[in-house]
């Protein structure tokens, strides 16, 4: 066939197609299929967010569009590079040791090094940077949960005797798998579910990635959706936004109510749609402490055939203990602990951080669900793998078999009576700085009623910048954390808060008046947070700083 005689048959045959009353109804059907589906999903997220919230989205994302190009203009481009190398000096000169005595390692060494030679360096390191491993002295939110000698003997001989098991080969440390089985059964007992099911993850954060896919892979093999979506309060975890942006779950952020910090249930109710998996609730919040309506949400997760997801990462111990503790009624008419686990119907998945409250090593949580056929779809199997039958409960394919046993040491030490002990503890401590703030410091007032270990505080008072507060509190030497959003200071209690609580609250009256006289508006946690809510750009520099941060955290 000629080329001549192909284009003319190519352009008859395209006539043909294009003309042809049938391929026409095709395209008009096509064109209302993806109208019809575009205008949906509009008008879900209309629905979800409400239109003065998408108007803001809609402004937010312009006015961003609009500074990103005048920060293309060079002069502006110049300035902003020239402030962000200066944050990364900044940033580095804090994280990164440098100067004379300090030994960088950047490769292997030729010959391997003695035990005595390892421990000498590490002790040079400690040194090199300041008081890094003076934990002891209490000043920290969070983070160090026991901090013990006696737990930390306990927890390191466990770990000794199982240092290269690996739970990935049952067959050969058995006792890994009856440590990890038994560590499962006894927090699904915690939380009222004997019946129920679980798994160990590395932290909470797995174990709320993994409770978003199971609900996921749930949501499309009993409902078919295929376009997911999850309603979370404001004050949830960031784990289920990074879940979501992982999984390719569209989000709802849902305000909490300003004063009681709950999520606003209506507005829950509002967003769900036909692509909805899973609602999200809290019991304690990272930021403030305080308790979504857990029951309200498990009627509106029954109602609609949804997942409901409880975080009880932070809650961890203390929320389970609260009731034994006779603390769950609260004490001078606040601070009262809501229903919040498994006996709460609706409620079909719970994390709970063993390495918070549950004084386990670091890298060990639990996520339960109702039962196990929905456990089922956190599994991930693939039979026909040339390297054999491969299956694996969670997201690590090989674990730490001794961070298992660690956890079931440090659970077998305490016993029920040691944790009803330090929940009581931690949690008498926590209601006791809250109402000292409430009483003596007029200058604040505190988030809510945390019913558990976590205090956050707020201005209220117009010459009090709450971050410029938290600015003087580090320079105290606490280790605070400021919050978005309503800008506050959170502290969370441990067992090493209970020794310097009294400090606590006259450096925070003495941080308050400081700030109150000498207001100086700047400070990194105000240059930082307050960067974060004021401006359009806000975030996207914060996002920048973060990232550069990020990138610190590797420098050797
Ligand atoms: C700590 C925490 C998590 C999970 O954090 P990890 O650091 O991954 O253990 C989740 N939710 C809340 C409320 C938390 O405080
Ligand atoms: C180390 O601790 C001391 C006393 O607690 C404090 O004065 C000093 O500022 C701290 N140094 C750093 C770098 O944080
Ligand atoms: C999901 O879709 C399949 C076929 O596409 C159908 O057979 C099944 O009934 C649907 N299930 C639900 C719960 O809608």
């Amino acid at each position: 066939m000629s080329t001549a005689l192909a284009k003319q048959r190519l352009t008859t045959w395209t006539k043909a197609i294009l003309f042809n009353p049938a391929v026409d109804n095709a395209k008009t059907i096509l064109f209302l299929y993806f109208f019809v589906t575009h205008l949906l999903r509009v008008h879900r997220h209309i629905r979800a967010r409400g239109i003065v919230t998408t108007g803001k989205e809609i402004y937010t994302w312009c006015a961003q569009r609009v500074i990103f190009l005048l920060l293309r203009l060079p002069s502006a481009r110049d300035k902003v590079t020239g402030e962000m190398a200066k944050a990364r000096v900044d940033i580095e000169s804090k994280l990164v040791p440098r100067g004379e005595g300090v030994v960088r390692h950047l490769s292997l060494p030729e010959q391997g090094k003695s035990l005595d030679w390892i421990l000498e360096e590490m002790a040079k390191m400690d040194a090199e940077l300041e008081n890094s491993t003076d934990y002891r002295h209490g000043k920290l939110s969070g983070a160090v949960y026991h901090g013990g000698d006696e737990m930390d003997k306990v927890i390191v001989a466990a770990y000794a005797r199982y240092t290269v098991s690996n739970p990935i080969h049952p067959d050969v440390f058995p006792a890994v798998r009856k440590m990890e089985a038994e560590i499962v059964s006894q927090v699904l007992r915690l939380f009222n579910n004997p019946d129920g099911a679980g798994t160990m993850t590395s932290g909470g954060t797995e174990s709320i990635v993994m409770s978003v896919k199971t609900h996921r892979d749930w949501a499309r093999a009993t409902k078919n959706i295929t376009r997911p979506e999850m309603i979370i309060p404001d004050s949830a975890h960031a784990a289920f936004d990074k879940a979501a942006e992982y999984f390719g779950v569209k989000v709802h952020v849902i305000p909490v109510d300003r004063a009681t910090r709950r999520v606003d249930i209506k507005r829950v109710k509002r967003a769900i749609n036909a692509n909805t998996i899973m609602l999200v609730g809290s019991s304690v919040n990272f930021p403030d402490g305080n308790q979504d309506d857990i029951t309200a949400l498990g009627a509106l997760a029954t109602a609609y055939n949804l997942g409901l997801h409880v975080d009880c990462c932070l809650g961890s111990f203390i929320v389970a203990y609260l009731e034994k503790a006779g603390l769950a009624e609260g004490t001078n008419g606040r601070y009262k602990l809501l229903p919040f686990d498994f006996r709460v119907p609706g409620v079909t998945a719970i994390s709970c951080d063993t390495h918070k409250y549950g004084f386990a090593p670091k890298g060990t949580s639990v996520i339960m669900y109702r039962n196990a056929a929905l456990r089922e779809y956190q599994y991930y199997v693939y039979p026909d793998w040339m390297g054999g039958v491969y299956g694996s409960p969670s997201f690590s394919g090989s674990r730490p078999g001794a961070l298992i046993a660690g956890a079931w040491a440090a659970m077998q030490y305490m016993g029920s009576e040691g944790y009803l002990q330090s929940c009581r503890e931690i949690v008498t401590c926590a209601r006791r700085i809250a109402d000292t703030i409430r009483e003596t410091i007029p200058e604040l007032y505190v988030m809510g009623d945390p019913p558990a270990s976590v205090v956050a505080f707020a201005s209220k008072h117009p010459k009090v910048n709450i971050l410029e507060v938290g600015d003087k509190m580090s320079q105290r030497g606490w280790h605070l954390n400021a919050l978005n959003g309503t800008p506050g200071v959170h502290l969370a209690c441990t067992r090493l808060t209970v020794q310097v609580a009294d400090e606590f609250i006259a450096d925070l009256k003495d941080a308050v008046s400081e700030a109150k006289a000498s207001p100086s508006g700047k400070g990194t946690m105000v240059a930082l947070y307050g960067l974060g809510n004021s401006s359009a750009v806000g975030p996207s520099m914060v996002r920048q700083l973060a990232t550069t941060f990020l990138d610190t955290l590797y420098k050797a």
